[in-house]
């Protein structure tokens, strides 16, 4: 399990009589030479103890979301941001039930709605419990907001029955925790570009084009991407959002701006062409403010085309290029007329007829398709992360299928 050496584990151990198999996921992990804090919920102590996870772990273990002597040395919030990934194991009913909710009660629940990291659940519980539905709907949820599960495995339980929801073996968490590592160490050999954002094209000082782009979808991707092991570069137009943690930000105003500094940064593997570019930009940019009864004598021209130009680049040319359609109407054949006419590998085609989706929303619902004319993924309506994290997922493995 080498790519488990050196990683944090931020493991949380809820109450349950399962609680006592994650010592041995903690010899397991220090075996490997991982760094594992941990976490004991208010149940986890009454079935075992601080000090034998302390001493698998030589490490401090933390119990109370408000114990001051140790958030004076590590707050809950640098805690999630030292860690690698959070590992729930074992996880219970209950704590499904608030996470699910977004409940922030104790240190463990806080952590999960504070944390920036991969979170991994393995739960544990009888299996009327897990097989519940009122369990088995929080559980989509928790999917849904990207939490991964492991297991539960199926067989006889602690208290006499048979059935799903034992604690998975503590080896095979192990090895799904590796190759989660395994497949971010893959993804790191391999640079990514993405606009994002709208362009402002000035009139005069105090005039410009723009339009309704808040930029959270190409914001998302390059998280992702980052988060999952790729060298990322975000080309960004105005937004109110904040930069996310690691990658390189390149601000810029106009599409002019945002194609120099699109070039500048290649050679990559991968672009993807989130923004949306305005297409037209004033011929000249008045160095004083227009009159109102001048206004009407502007004249404009094509802004240079980012994505047209880098896919139809021979020597820059990233292996994979993706562009983006959004279209109110004929979606289909709209998105694989650009996919063509733009000579992108996949586009990304989005709805933008619906309020609810598309510009300015959390929210998006998209159709992949190739330039073989296959829909190759359909995302049915989504948060954005969520969709970022498909197309990431989609990224990785065609470009580790490519060389
Ligand atoms: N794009 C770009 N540079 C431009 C214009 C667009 O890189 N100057 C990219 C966008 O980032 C997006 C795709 O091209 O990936 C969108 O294509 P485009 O034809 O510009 O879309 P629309 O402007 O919506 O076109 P239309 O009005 O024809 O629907």
């Amino acid at each position: 399990m080498e790519n488990l050496i050196n990683k944090k584990i931020l493991l949380v151990i809820c109450g349950g009589i399962a609680a006592y198999k994650s010592l041995e996921l903690i010899r397991i992990f220090k075996k490997n030479k991982c760094q594992v804090k941990t976490i004991l919920t208010r149940g986890a102590l009454e079935f075992i103890t601080p000090l034998s996870v302390s001493s698998l772990s030589n490490e401090k273990v933390y119990t109370n979301l408000f114990d001051f002597k140790n958030e004076a040395e590590m707050d809950h919030i640098s805690l999630s941001r030292w860690a690698d990934l959070v590992l729930f194991a074992p996880v219970t009913a209950n704590k499904i039930a608030q996470l699910s909710n977004g409940l922030a009660e104790d240190l463990a629940t806080t952590i999960a709605l504070a944390s920036d990291k991969d979170i991994f659940l393995v739960p544990a519980m009888n299996v009327r419990m897990w097989e519940n539905t009122i369990t088995k709907t929080n559980i989509k949820k928790l999917v849904n907001s990207n939490y991964k599960i492991i297991g539960p495995d199926i067989g006889e339980m602690a208290c006499g029955e048979y059935g799903s929801g034992k604690f998975s073996d503590p080896v095979k968490i192990s090895n799904v925790l590796n190759d989660y590592f395994k497949s971010i160490q893959g993804n790191k050999k391999f640079k990514a570009l993405v606009t994002a954002g709208p362009t402002r094209e000035y009139i005069d000082p105090v005039r410009f084009i723009t339009n309704r782009s808040s930029g959270k979808q190409g914001y998302a991707i390059a998280k992702e991407l980052q988060k999952n092991g790729f060298q990322t570069t975000l080309i960004s137009g105005p937004t109110n959002l904040v930069s996310p943690d690691g990658l390189k930000l390149v601000n810029v105003n106009s599409a002019n701006e945002m194609y120099e500094k699109t070039i500048e940064h290649l050679p990559v593997d991968v672009a993807i062409f989130a923004a949306a570019v305005a297409d037209f930009k004033m011929k000249e940019i008045s160095n004083f403010k227009i009159k109102k009864e001048n206004l009407s004598n502007l004249e404009i021209e094509k802004t240079k085309d980012i994505l047209g130009h880098t896919s139809k680049h021979n020597s820059i040319r990233p292996k994979l290029v993706i562009g983006f359609a959004a279209e109110t109407n004929n979606l289909n054949e709209n998105s694989r007329k650009k996919l063509i006419e733009k000579n992108c590998d996949w586009v990304v085609a989005n709805n933008v007829s619906n309020k609810e989706i598309g510009f300015d929303s959390d929210y998006n619902e998209i159709k992949i398709f190739n330039k073989n004319n296959q829909n190759i993924d359909n995302i049915s309506f989504n948060t954005k992360e969520m969709i970022a994290k498909r197309l990431v997922e989609k990224i990785s493995n065609e470009l580790k299928a490519n060389g």
